[in-house]
């Protein structure tokens, strides 16, 4: 059975801390699920970790859709949240749901997150008004670096500290079941969790938030051109593979691979008459 928004709150009123974790594809999904991790997210961060892009902008509805799609078939039950990309829900109330219903029946995932605070909870609340989950996003927005001037913690001076409290009452007001708080400093973070009923979700936002989400590919070392400071390194797969895959080469140059082992044979009557018209 997959899990629901319902025990994801549940975990939070019971103290138990969440541990999200992106995927974008069959296998990552399948490992994080079988890691134990109750939430999955198809972040717009394939932007960068799959599609090699600088920023999350290029991702559209349709990547979403697909790589949402194929994360929920390959788990059974992790609650499976799809990514809204760049533009797909800031138009209007009205773009905003056809999308997020486009998500949710296409792909079959059973959330969506949004990006945005104060100003975008009538959207979330018309969103949620149509029976369809949504995780709000706070702090520093990827989607608006552009606007931020760089990747920058959120909330550090009085004014926007306060903007963040807004939001996260906000965006709790209009229904959203989660929200994840996204470079902020971890005081601020804390504070915001304990005004909140729903859970928080952090990254980099410290240790108080009731969970954690993180990108696969920085918690395994598979996209070294980026070590954000807020992500930790579990294992460095990236060079196993870098190294699993050097040796690969070496031995198809020098002729070490394939092997007898690694190659079937056949009748020796069928090769003579084989060799025997061709040859
Ligand atoms: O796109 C993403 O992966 C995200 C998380 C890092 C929160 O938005």
């Amino acid at each position: 059975m997959r899990l629901t928004i319902r025990d994801i709150q549940k975990m939070k009123t019971a103290g138990e801390r969440i541990a999200m974790l992106t995927a974008y594809d069959a296998t990552s999904a399948y490992l994080s699920e079988a890691a134990g991790a109750p939430m999955l997210l198809v972040g717009d961060s394939m932007g960068m970790v799959i599609q090699g892009h600088d920023s999350t902008i290029p991702v559209t509805l349709d990547h979403i859709i697909y790589h949402s799609g194929i994360v929920v078939r390959a788990t059974q039950r992790a609650l499976v949240v799809g990514d809204m990309p760049f533009m797909t829900y800031k138009a209007n109330v009205e773009q905003a749901m056809g999308n997020a219903a486009r998500l949710m029946q296409e792909a079959g995932v059973s959330a969506v997150k949004l990006e945005g605070g104060e100003y975008i909870a009538p959207t979330i609340d018309r969103i949620v008004q149509a029976g369809i989950p949504v995780m709000a996003h706070i702090g520093l927005t990827p989607q608006s670096v552009n606007q931020f001037g760089g990747f920058r913690v959120q909330g550090k001076d009085k004014d926007t500290a306060e903007q963040l409290m807004c939001d996260a009452q906000a965006v709790q007001d209009a229904g959203a079941f989660a929200v994840v708080l996204e470079l902020v400093p971890a005081p601020l973070a804390q504070e915001i969790t304990k005004s909140l009923k729903i859970p928080t979700i952090g990254i980099g936002a410290g240790p108080h938030c009731s969970g954690q989400v993180q990108v696969f590919h920085d918690l395994l070392g598979l996209y070294p051109s980026f070590g954000p400071r807020h992500a930790k390194q579990y294992a460095n797969v990236g060079e196993v593979i870098q190294t699993a895959l050097a040796s690969y080469v070496r031995e198809v140059q020098s002729g070490d691979f394939p092997t007898a082992e690694n190659s079937s044979s056949m009748s020796e009557e069928i090769l003579a008459e084989i060799r025997g018209r061709w040859h």
